[in-house]
This record gives structure tokens, sequence and C-alpha cells, in this order.
């Protein structure tokens, strides 16, 4: 039950002979005209449409005309636009695609992000054709890595589609395009080889997450899930270890255990390990995902309406997962761990319940008031367990609290943790386009999370639900030693799409933040 696969190659011939089913070009918007504040109806502005770099001999080919026409066919060049224009034999190729980046940056080529997106958008807009090629603006300067990476990823992710449950083919439905060619100016130089090849093992694990979220959650339940990683990660060269509901009650994983156990399908907590030939840089990196399969709430039941979404709630454990295959390919000089606690919460008569105070796997004890607040009982086992391992670093990533979308919305997670490891977790959000902002960890917020009876509220003790995300990183704070650089990425928001598609985001799963998970890894194996 896996998506199709979009393959992707570099090419450096001209693009009017390209022989491909579609071309896509840039386009930029260009207002000119005053910037004086007009009376409506009135404005002095004239939006004009420019051909990006990249473009020049398809453009060629139409003797000039090729801007005029496509501005009379409604190109804008607003981003996301993807206007589509038969050649009629000028070039090789049978259809154009303009795809809109936006006004032309001064003096500089787009931004990664924006590539990523135009290139997703136009990959997208083109299912239905077998093979594409892209010709986008690209810098010829120290920027054109990242540029080529981008748009490999975008092309490869709006190629995306999750093949879903349907019991017959559906005519009217598109195939995603099978292979894309990204024209560059040598397509033998081993640099831009090197990013054609990361951005296949970098998209291979964020479509992966995609699959897992978008998978029903009947289909894939702990066990299943825990089958599903622990096999590709042997298939990958990692190193695996699972522990079953016998293992994690006999290991003394009192969180997992407890939330797991409300559900006919057992708890699992599965453990992924890679280490670097030659021993790397000597720095260790625990990875922290939330696998809950599905999140019901348990006896604190969740309302009917949008449940089906809690299906996404494993989304932490399976971008954690595939990040870690992609650690086996890219083979970054650091040692890597990764923990995937997964449960699936129910309510049923063998429930956990508001009350039960829960001894943890790092000795703490914990008051339940709000059986829904389950991803901080499995994490704080998950992250305990790492840090008892050993590790420098702790990344913890989550569908954790509604707080963080009605604080940052659908698009920015929230991160919380050591300011300095918070700071990078930004900077490379930004760097890779799955922003995150940091939040504070004020102590008020710990001290209402005292408890009468054990070593701290799994919640505010009032049930207080002001600035709830940032509860979820307090309570989490408690399961890490004090040496340990961590960070909490609260990605309720990200991890799931549910309107429509747009730029290289299709519906459902995102796999947000697989691409962050990475950056951050190939950063301190590169910068300790
Ligand atoms: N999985 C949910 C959080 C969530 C909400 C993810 C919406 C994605 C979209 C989590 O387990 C949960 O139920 N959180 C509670 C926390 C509360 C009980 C402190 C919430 O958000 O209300
Ligand atoms: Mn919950
Ligand atoms: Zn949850």
């Amino acid at each position: 039950m896996t998506s199709s696969s979009t393959t992707l190659s570099l090419v450096d011939t001209d693009p009017a002979e390209l022989a491909v089913d579609a071309i896509v070009i840039g386009v930029h918007s260009q207002t000119t005209g005053s910037d004086d504040v007009v009376p409506a109806g009135n404005g002095s502005y004239t939006a004009t449409l420019l051909l990006a770099s990249g473009a020049e001999s398809i453009a060629a080919a139409f003797d000039g005309k090729l801007t005029e026409t496509l501005a009379l066919l409604g190109a804008t060049g607003s981003p996301g636009e993807v206007i589509k224009l038969a050649t009629l034999g000028t070039v090789t190729a049978p259809l154009v695609a303009a795809v809109g980046l936006g006004p032309e940056p001064t003096g500089a080529a787009p931004a990664p992000e924006t590539l990523r997106r135009a290139a997703g958008a136009a990959v997208r807009a083109l299912a239905g054709a077998e093979r594409v090629a892209l010709t986008l603006p690209l810098p010829d300067d120290a920027d054109a890595p990242a540029a080529l990476r981008a748009v490999a990823e975008g092309a490869l992710l709006g190629g995306y589609r999750f093949a879903g449950y349907k019991t017959r083919p559906q005519p009217t439905r598109r195939p995603p395009v099978a292979e894309v060619a990204v024209h560059v100016p040598d397509a033998g130089d081993p640099t831009a080889q090197a990013e054609v090849a990361r951005a296949r093992a970098v998209a291979a694990a964020v479509r992966l997450t995609r699959d897992w979220v978008n998978m029903a959650p009947n289909e894939l339940r702990p066990p299943d899930f825990a089958d599903a990683v622990a096999s590709a990660a042997r298939e990958a060269g990692l190193g695996v270890e699972v522990l079953d509901e016998a293992a994690l009650a006999a290991g003394g994983y009192g969180g997992i255990v407890a939330v797991g156990q409300g559900s006919e399908a057992p708890p699992r907590l599965v453990k992924l390990s890679y280490t670097p030939e030659g021993g790397g840089s000597g720095r260790t990196v625990a990875l922290v995902g939330k696998g809950i399969t599905f999140d019901t709430g348990g006896i604190t039941i969740k309302p009917a309406q949008g449940m089906w979404e809690m299906k996404s709630d494993m989304g932490g454990a399976a971008a954690v997962g595939a990040a870690m295959l992609a650690v086996a390919a890219l083979k970054p000089a650091v040692t890597v761990h990764a923990y995937l606690p997964m449960a699936e919460n129910m309510p049923s008569g063998t429930a956990y319940r508001p009350g039960d105070v829960i001894t943890m796997f790092n000795g703490k004890r914990v008051e339940v008031l709000n059986t829904d607040a389950e991803g901080r009982m499995v994490l704080g086992d998950a992250m305990a367990r790492a840090c008892a391992d050993g590790c420098d670093y702790l990344l913890e990533t989550s569908t954790l609290t509604g707080g963080q979308v009605v604080a940052l919305g659908k698009r920015v997670a929230g991160v919380m943790g050591t300011p300095e490891l918070c700071e990078r977790v930004r900077v490379a959000g930004d760097t890779v386009g799955e922003p995150a902002w940091p939040m504070p960890m004020p102590e008020d917020v710990r001290k209402g999370m005292d408890s009468d009876v054990a070593d701290i509220s799994q919640v505010n003790a009032g049930m207080d639900r002001a600035g709830h995300m940032i509860q979820g990183a307090v309570f989490l704070r408690e399961f890490v030693t004090d040496e340990v650089a961590w960070a909490h990425i609260d990605i309720a928001g990200p991890s799931y799409h549910v309107g429509e598609p747009f730029g290289y985001w299709t519906k459902g799963g995102t796999g947000v933040p697989v691409r962050m998970l990475l950056e951050l890894v190939e950063d301190i194996a590169a910068n300790g």
C-alpha cells in the first residue's frame, strides 16, 4: 500500500530539443509603476510577465512571442501558478508549462524554497505526463548546489501520490509523472550528481513518511508499524531492537505500557542505530518520535468531529524512522540512535485512567489527569531511555498538542528545549523550508504541574489549558538528563495537510520534519 515512484535525472542538452512530454520553465511576475497609494480602481500598477533564466532556448523557438502568449493565457507569474501551452512543433516537447516564481529577486536566483515549491507545483500539474523536464533558474555560483537540491526535492515530492485503498482503477485520475529530468549546465558534474543522489535519498524518506502517515489506522497498528520500520531498517543495514509489551513491562517503561494497555494491539518501542565507519565525530545524536498509531483520547475521549485525523498521530515516529533510512544512505560522520515508542490510545476496560499514577522509565512518578495527553507518556519513557543509552543531542518530534496549531498555525512547528539547540533547529528548518519557531518554558508553568500525590502532573494540575504546548515541553524536560542538549519539536500542525495540495505538499502526510532532522544530523556531524 505504498506510493508509485518518480525517477529523477540530470540533462544538459538544449531544452528545445528534449524529447519529453512537457518542458517546465519559470516565469516571474513583474510590477511596474508608482509605489504611491492610489484610489481604488485607479491604480497605476501594470503586471507584466518576465521569463526566468533557463527558458532562453524555448523563448527563442517561439520567436519572441512566448511571454506575450503566456500572458494571453492568463499567466501572471504568481507562485504556484502553472500555465500550459501547446508548442505546435516549435520545440520537440509538445507542451510547455510555465510555473510562477513570484517577483524576480534583485541580483539573485530565487530562494531554494521558491524553487522547491515551483518544481512541486509543476510536477503535480503535469500528472498524466510520463516524462517531464524542468529548466528553472539555477544560480551558477556557490548557491548552485542548494538550488539544484531544492528543485530535485520539490519535483520528487510533488510527484508523490498515496496509492490508497480503492478497489477499482480511477480512469479520471491521471497518474503522477514517472520521470523528471532537471536541466543543468553540466549533467556530468560530480557536485550536481551528488546533490541528485542526496535528493533521491531524502525524498524517499519523506515519501515513506507520507505513506506511513496516510495509511489507514486499522492497517498500521503498533505491531504492524514496528514490523514495517524494523524490516526497512534491517534492509538499510541499521541496528534494530524491538521491545514488545512483555519487554516494555519488564524494562519499566510505565508510560508506554499505560497508554498501550487500552488496546488489543500491544505497544512497542523500536530502537534503530547508525554507527559511522571509523567512529565519526565521536558525538551521538538521539532522535525520538511519537508513534501513536491512533489517538482516540482514551478514557478522556475526543469529540467525533475530525477524530479520523488522529491516524496521523504517529507522524513523528514515521519521520524519525524514515529519516534513519536516509541517514543510512547519506552516511554522516556521527552516531545516531532513534527511538520510536508506538501505542494505540484506546478507551476500554483495560485502559489507563485519570488519577492513575505511573512510574516512568527514569523512576519519576506521574499523575495522569487526562488520558488524551498520551504523547508525553510514551515520549517520556523513550527520551529517558535515550539518555540512559548516552547521547549528546536529543531531538524529539511529535504531534503533541493542539496548542501548537493555535499558537503557530499549520505550517510552523513549535520548538522548545536547550536555547542553543532550539536556535539550530530554527535555522535548519529555515534552510530546508520546514520552519520552526522557538517558544519559552517559563518556571510558573512547571509550578502549575506540581501534583499532590506524585512527582509531577501530566498536565496543569488545575487542568488549565493556557499555553498547553509549553506544558508539554516542560513535562518532557523531566525525562532528559542535565548534560544533554535537547529540543522538542511540536509538529501537530505541519505534519498533516488537510486542504488542497500546494507546492510540493500533497494532501495528507507532509513528511515534516524529515528534511529538518537530516539537516541537523549533517550539521552536527560537520560542526559538532
Ligand atoms: N495528538 C494530540 C494532539 C494533536 C491535536 C495533534 C491536533 C494534531 C492535531 C494529542 O495527543 C492531544 O490530544 N493533545 C491534547 C493535549 C491536552 C490533553 C493537554 C490537546 O491538544 O488537546
Ligand atoms: Mn491525545
Ligand atoms: Zn496524541
